[in-house]
């Protein structure tokens, strides 16, 4: 058997997308925890350059760790060079990131496997500035970005859009508001490892909201109904089968107990590279069930494949 020592794991972190800050603080993270494990770790901030990616993998590593977020780092790109070079790899492969990605086209998917999710449809910010095709209160957010990035509530009455905020032609998904709470719920190869309530001081749980300390208080476990916390475990484990996913994924949801609990659950979408900080919240969710960050972190690596 190979010693951990004897094995070179080269992390990616960084990338150009939107997360990019976010990225490079769980590549370091992780990083880090493989170092002490007793890995021989690379860490490669990835621009966007071919070469230089192709380089940071020649001599080949035995696995990459894909610490990146966003698109191109999210969305199936990375698996897709790793499956050609045979490299194993973390997290999902090819398809199930790529799905995944796509907000739209994996709510169709999932919504047929009997998930529930806001209704909503697809449109892009010239057709909105005309018409909205929903009546508010109603969320706009864009198919295929993350940490909120893009994501605008239009309240009933609202006397503004920022319609700046997209870009000419960019695809937006369009969803009914649901009010109430936030929830989100880690997977670990098939298992949830628990329901967090998140809590945002500020209006909702947007990029300053995710990432600055103190600005949102996570409650784990939830203190909900406990029916209701179970339904939301074995529809992100659903999730993660359906799509396909290896490793971890996360699925966030929104929990409507305005008329009381037990109230209801829609699903808002699943991430194939969730957040891998010490503070983030899958790691968060693991330390409840009793597994350390290097624990995590390990157990990521050993299920590393290439499709
Ligand atoms: N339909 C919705 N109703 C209420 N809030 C929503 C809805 N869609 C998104 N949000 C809010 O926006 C946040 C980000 O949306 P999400 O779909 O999780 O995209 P991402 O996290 O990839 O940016 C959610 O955590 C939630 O606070
Ligand atoms: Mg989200």
């Amino acid at each position: 058997m190979r010693q951990n020592k004897d094995k070179h794991i080269v992390v990616l972190k960084g990338g150009w997308s939107a997360e990019r800050k976010v990225s490079l603080d769980s590549g370091k993270a992780c990083a880090n925890a493989l170092k002490k494990i007793g890995y021989r770790v690379t860490e490669v901030d990835i621009k966007r350059d071919l070469a230089q990616l192709l380089d940071a993998l020649n001599p080949k590593p035995d696995i990459v760790f894909n610490a990146l977020h966003g698109r191109y780092g999210e969305d199936g790109s990375i698996p897709a060079i790793l499956n050609i070079l045979e490299i194993p790899y973390t997290h999902s492969g090819l398809l199930p990131s790529a799905l995944a990605m796509d907000k739209f086209q994996a709510k169709q998917l999932l919504l047929s496997a009997g998930i529930p999710f806001p209704t909503g449809t697809i449109a892009d910010r010239e057709t909105l500035a005309c018409r909205l095709p929903i009546d508010p209160p109603i969320v706009v957010k864009p198919i295929n970005e993350g940490s909120s990035v893009g994501v605008q509530i239009i309240r009933e009455n609202a006397s503004f859009v920022d319609f700046e905020q997209w870009q000419e032609g960019q695809k937006l998904l369009v969803e009914e508001f649901i009010p109430g709470r936030e929830l989100t719920v880690a997977v670990m190869g098939n298992k949830a490892l628990g329901v967090t309530e998140l809590q945002p001081k500020s209006d909702f749980y947007d990029f300053e909201a995710k990432y600055t300390d103190g600005k949102t208080v996570h409650k784990c476990p939830a203190l909900i109904d406990g029916n209701v916390s179970a339904a939301a475990m074995k529809y992100a484990e659903l999730a993660h089968k359906v799509l396909g996913c290896r490793g971890i994924s996360r699925s966030d949801f929104r929990y409507n107990d305005t008329a009381g609990e037990p109230g209801k659950l829609f699903m808002l979408e699943v991430n194939t590279q969730p957040g891998m900080t010490s503070l983030s919240l899958v790691p968060e969710q693991a330390a409840m069930a009793g597994i350390s960050f290097a624990g995590l972190v390990d157990w990521m690596v050993k299920q590393a494949r290439f499709d």
